[in-house]
């Protein structure tokens, strides 16, 4: 019973809207059941427009009354819009229709969270709450009246009017009707106040439920040190007298730009040493900075359509991770942000939902909120970087903002900014930008009569859609290092354009070891022959520190492999190699901890696959655990020192240095509790004083099978705190044996505390399975059963958080027969589902083809 094909909408069909919007009026008047939304709206023909249809979006209102001058009309209506005749003039379009937040469980349009109405309207859930056309090229000034009997009332822009029962606001700043918000709540801020380097005196809020005011001040300061970082490094400055952000526990996303009105999963703002762990700090700071350097990419400056997504997120996505790596320490900001890419976005480059930074073609936007949008979008923009120069890069920005602010643009109008700013053709660039598909680049050395010479080749594999892929454009940064150890040749950047290239290094004496991609300069795959004693060379003497942990990252990968394949025992030169890179006191104790970790299992699956082999998960885990058993025990007398030597003494600090010292004493503590089975991990439980002290203490007793008594005990304490209890579903499922890991999930679904109404819980339980690789592929079966029967109760109620959920099946084609026709099934199931969303219906549809 499957419903008409969805249609598939394309970017070359785009046209722009027929009526350009004066202004907007909008009056709420709140109910729970029956909002009525009255809008008033002035439209005008638009000169540039060829088409001059007038169609509204909208989609499950209740249409009360319709005018156009004030003449009553009635619309022709669909299931996604209306249209009706209107004068070749400007005219007043006002209507009056009736919501229903309460029973909004998609969490898109009006919604109510814990009582207090919210709203989410990226990408496409304005026209929820009132017909509009409701496309990021239509931008207006907005003014709102809000009516009803809670104490705060919040909308985007400046406060206007307020009284008993209402609230007006306006926004001066023509927006598209995606950044609209509205909150209605009986909720407390934490205030503060910030003044721009112009003088002008900012109101800043952070809005919560009583009760969580404690929570407040790490995320208020992270937001005064972004509007600075923002002045300092991007010249941009705050634009309106009050910024306010609200925490939001049913959130599908992260959090969400609303010009002046951001709003957040609590999950993103709330924080206390108590409750959150040095990560969860770390991961608040850059997403309120990434939602306030939205206000200039992405409010200011918007997309012209949704295919243009990666033209606001891949560069505001930059820009936080630039402003991380200005706060805290740069290189393991850059290891941390390439294991993410290479887990979440190479996967999905590698496999059937593919696609390029910027799409040609969706069938339901929601769907393309990616990775490869996202994190390689934000790639291009180093890779961008690198090709111009820092100084040009600041010229095109300031060029990009002076031109295009106020505009809908496309990353024709990025790329254009980029090519006057600097007199660069960027044309083969723009393949970045146009090709699915993560770049192989393969090279081979070669060394004669003092010269050194890099022969270079790139490959990308076919995508869905997409056979034939050119050469792109890729910055090699390269350094040599000497047989003794020094750097005989600074990092340099090759530029190569063409599918096969060589660059040579004159004047060297001897046959230097190089370090390729230093900081990893592309995102691509590095294939190169390398023998483990110069891996093991590189990550003594790199001093790229990118590089140096890449070294040790890929001596572990390919013991591993041997492990798997070959039944090879642990590699002593990756034992002997990491044992003294941890011991050097020299380096960063946040790079060694990421230097001591091993591959994960999704990165052995792929790297299995890609070398023709197909993946068993079981005995990858086991061979994971039988390393992590062999380096405990070569690191038996250092891991009890750098246990001790990195404790951190004095008032919990969130910062880089003291997070830096506590992950590597836990990694420490997780070797220790191999070998002692819990009993220093039970003292570190019992004497945590924060959280990030605490779960990681619990987790090694979980791994250890002695968790039992921290977990009631955990739940005990904590029973009361949403956020905590997340954890408390996740960290069981994550730590469960691989035999264990469905039934875990599947006892968590039926805790009291579980909902799938919650997206944080239902992603934690859930996710936790799917992100325990050989616990979710277990060979029964059992947890593709589990999650597809949870994805197919969710689908009517949150179609948005179903769908990309699904993405956990994507990798099914590396693995066996008998996996690969459990999944199946279990998709086949999920898409026989009557009335299956279109969110859902697309991404299974693309993962099974
Ligand atoms: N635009 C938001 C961000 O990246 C993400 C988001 C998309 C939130 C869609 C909600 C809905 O900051
Ligand atoms: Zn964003």
């Amino acid at each position: 019973m499957r419903d008409a094909a969805p249609q598939t909408i394309y970017l070359k069909d785009y046209t722009p809207f027929g009526y350009l919007i004066d202004g907007v009026e909008l009056t709420f008047r709140l109910h729970p059941t029956a909002t009525r939304v009255i809008s008033r709206i002035r439209f005008r023909p638009n000169p540039d427009a060829t088409d001059h249809r007038f169609f509204l979006h909208g989609e499950g209102l209740t249409l009360i009354s319709a005018a156009i001058d004030g003449q009553t009309v009635t619309p022709d209506r669909t299931d996604t819009g209306l249209t009706c005749p209107v004068p070749d003039a400007p005219f007043v379009w006002e209507a009056e229709v009736e919501i229903s937040p309460s029973t909004n469980t998609a969490l898109e349009g009006l919604y109510m969270s814990n009582g207090m109405y919210c709203t989410q309207c990226e990408a496409e859930g304005f026209r929820n709450i009132t017909y509009y056309p409701d496309r990021p090229d239509v931008m207006a000034p907005f003014s709102v009246r809000i009516e009803g009997d809670e104490k705060i009332l919040l909308s985007n822009g400046n406060p206007g009017n307020s009284g008993t029962g209402f609230a007006e606001w306006h926004d001066p700043w023509p927006k598209p009707a995606y950044l609209f918000a509205l909150v209605a709540g009986d909720l407390v801020n934490h205030p503060d106040t910030f003044t721009t380097r112009s003088g002008k005196k900012v109101e800043l809020n952070i809005w919560v439920r009583p009760g969580d005011e404690g929570k407040c001040a790490f995320g208020m300061q992270a937001l005064r040190d972004s509007m600075t970082w923002d002045e300092e490094v991007y010249g941009r400055e705050y634009d309106l007298d009050i910024f306010n952000i609200v925490a939001v526990d049913d959130f599908n996303m992260g959090a969400m730009e609303n010009k002046g009105l951001n709003i957040f999963n609590s999950s993103a703002v709330l924080a206390s040493p108590e409750t959150s762990t040095d990560t969860n700090f770390e991961r608040i700071e850059a997403i309120i900075a990434h939602e306030y350097f939205h206000n200039w990419t992405g409010n200011r400056i918007t997309c012209r359509d949704w295919f243009q997504l990666c033209l606001k997120e891949g560069l505001t996505v930059y820009r936080d991770s630039q402003f991380t790596s200005d706060m805290r320490s740069a290189p393991v900001k850059r290891i941390s942000d390439v294991i993410a890419l290479r887990a979440r976005q190479f996967r999905e480059d590698n496999g059937p939902l593919a696609h390029p930074v910027r799409p040609d073609s969706f069938v339901e936007i929601n769907n393309f909120y990616t990775a490869t949008v996202y994190e390689k979008g934000a790639e291009l923009i180093g890779i961008l970087k690198t090709l111009v120069g820092d100084n040009a890069y600041a010229k095109a920005l300031d060029l990009y903002f002076n031109r295009h602010d106020g505009e809908a643009c496309t990353i024709e109008d990025w790329l254009q900014a980029f090519e006057d700013a600097t007199g660069r053709d960027l044309s083969q660039f723009k393949r970045w930008y146009e090709q699915a598909g993560t770049p192989r680049l393969s090279v081979a050395d070669d060394f004669k009569d003092g010269t050194y010479t890099l022969n270079f080749e790139q490959k990308t594999p076919a995508t869905p859609g997409q056979d034939i892929k050119d050469a792109r454009v890729i910055p090699i940064a390269v350094g040599l290092i000497g047989p003794n150890g020094d750097e005989v040749h600074e990092t340099t950047v090759l530029e190569m354009t063409g599918a096969r290239q060589s660059f040579r290094f004159d004047g060297l004496s001897a046959k230097p070891i190089p370090s390729i991609l230093r900081g990893f300069s592309a995102p691509v795959i590095l294939e190169r022959e390398i023998t483990n004693a110069e891996r093991a060379f590189l990550l003594a003497h790199d001093t790229d520190p990118f590089n140096k942990w890449e070294a040790g990252l890929s001596l572990a990968r390919d013991g591993l492999i041997a492990m798997i394949h070959d039944g090879a025992a642990p590699d002593s030169a990756y034992l002997d190699a990491v044992q003294t890179m941890a011991r050097d006191d020299s380096l960063d104790p946040a790079f060694r901890a990421l230097a001591l970790g091993l591959p994960s299992q999704d990165d052995l699956a792929q790297a299995l696959y890609d070398q023709g082999h197909t993946p068993d998960p079981q005995a990858i885990w086991e061979a994971l655990e039988t390393l992590r058993h062999a380096k405990a025990q070569a690191m038996q007398d250092l891991a009890p020192r750098l246990y001790a030597q990195y404790q951190v003494t004095g008032p919990y600090q969130p910062n880089a240095e003291q997070s830096g010292a506590r992950s590597l004493a836990n990694a420490a503590l997780a070797m220790i509790t191999r070998l002692d089975g819990g009993a220093q991990a039970q003292r570190q439980y019992d004497n945590a004083s924060n959280m990030t002290q605490q779960l990681a203490a619990w987790s090694c007793l979980l791994q250890a099978g002695k968790g039992e008594a921290a977990t009631a005990a955990f739940y005990d304490q904590w029973q009361h705190d949403r956020l905590v209890i997340d954890k408390w579903f996740m960290l069981q499922i994550l730590n469960a044996d691989p035999a264990k890991t469905a039934d875990t999930a599947a006892r968590l679904t039926k805790h009291p505390d579980f909902t799938m109404k919650n997206p944080n819980r239902f992603r934690s339980t859930l996710g936790g399975l799917t992100a325990s690789s050989a616990g979710f592929h277990h060979a029964s079966g059992k947890g593709y059963e589990l999650l597809a029967n949870w994805l197919i109760r969710l689908d009517p109620l949150n179609p948005q958080t179903t769908a990309r959920m699904c993405s956990a099946f994507e990798t099914w084609k590396r693995y066996d027969s008998d996996r690969q026709v459990h999944i199946k099934a279990q998709l086949e199931r999920i898409l026989d589902t009557p009335s299956l969303s279109r969110d859902t219906t697309e991404m299974v549809t693309r993962i099974l083809a």
